[in-house]
């Protein structure tokens, strides 16, 4: 269907969240959930946008998504310089992604977004992928002020992902994989705000630079292990490096009891790695589950505990 092509996906941080806003890789995966969007144009001088969202949201989730959405949204079509004058705009989101989850579904709006754009008004039909990208990235400020721009790259470009961050463009590349990564993902059902615990992480880092510093440098070093482990499929060690990357986050106190509680069941179910995945203070777990029966038994053992429970892989 036409919706097919304005597809955006959901994203898990494998390694690197907090410590990607500071400019060091990070390794992102794209989930196989997506958002998508269509856009219906009258000619009719009003300007109004009008916003549909259809989308699933965590079971808790109060805020009404479309007023949560209208900044990023006005940030697209500002980024485009279309509507709001001489014409009226009926934007309409779906798909099977679940919003304020910590799954990246911000990102997957506004790229979606841009996706519709293109393929919706003649004068954009030739975007390219980092001009979907970089509009993405506009939108994301709406939601998160001046976010390290993965969620929306990872939205954007799907598979694995090796993301940086720098004081211009960011780099990032696709990472081939021996074989995709199966995981389970669970949420904790408590909705976070990235611009609060991103701000709270900063305070911290000024007032204890050398902590901080301490802990982005044991932080680099597992990525750049977990970075040579995935090229060379090792799981065992790919789980060592997930769990050891959960300590570090818990130590930069973004954890938080809920998490640890999904962190440790997974791994006493058989997970061979645990980590919280994004924000955290909520938000999502991660646990890698190298076979069908660890990744049927793990999610059966997240589901007593935990609000929502998904199975994907990493392709
Ligand atoms: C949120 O998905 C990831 C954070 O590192 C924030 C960011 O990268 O902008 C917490």
């Amino acid at each position: 269907s036409t919706l097919e092509k304005t597809h955006a996906y959901g994203k898990l941080i494998l390694f690197g969240e907090h410590f990607v806003v500071y400019k060091v890789p990070a390794l992102v995966g794209a989930v196989a959930a997506y958002t998508d969007c269509s856009i219906e144009v009258e000619d009719n001088d009003t300007g109004i946008v009008e916003i549909v969202d259809n989308r699933p949201a965590v079971p808790n989730y109060k805020i009404k998504k479309a007023e949560e959405g209208k900044a990023a949204v006005d940030l697209v079509l500002n980024h485009f310089k279309i509507f709001g004058r001489g014409k009226k705009a009926k934007l309409t989101f779906g798909g099977n992604l679940c919003c304020a989850s910590g799954i990246g579904a911000s990102a997957a709006q506004v790229v979606a977004l841009a996706r519709a754009v293109k393929q919706t008004l003649p004068q954009f039909a030739t975007l390219t992928e980092d001009e979907i990208n970089a509009a993405g990235y506009e939108g994301e400020k709406g939601y998160h002020g001046t976010p390290s721009g993965i969620d929306n790259t990872a939205a954007t470009f799907g598979g694995l992902l090796k993301f940086q961050r720098t004081d211009g463009e960011p780099i990032f590349e696709k990472k081939q994989l021996k074989e995709p990564i199966r995981i389970v993902y669970a949420s904790t059902g408590i909705t976070s705000s990235t611009i609060e615990v991103v701000d709270d992480v900063r305070a911290k880092k000024e007032a204890d630079p050398a902590w901080f510093d301490a802990l982005l440098k044991q932080y680099c070093d597992i990525v750049s292990k977990g970075e040579k482990v995935l090229e060379d499929g090792n799981m065992n060690e790919l789980g060592k490096l997930i769990d050891e990357n959960h300590k570090i986050l818990q130590d930069l106190t973004v954890s938080c009891d809920e998490l640890d509680t999904l962190v440790i069941a997974a791994r006493e179910a058989g997970a061979i790695g645990a980590k919280m995945s994004g924000t955290g203070r909520g938000g999502l777990m991660l646990a890698l589950t190298p076979t069908e029966e660890i990744q049927n038994a793990v999610a059966a053992a997240l589901e007593k505990i935990a609000p929502q429970v998904w199975k994907t892989s990493f392709q």
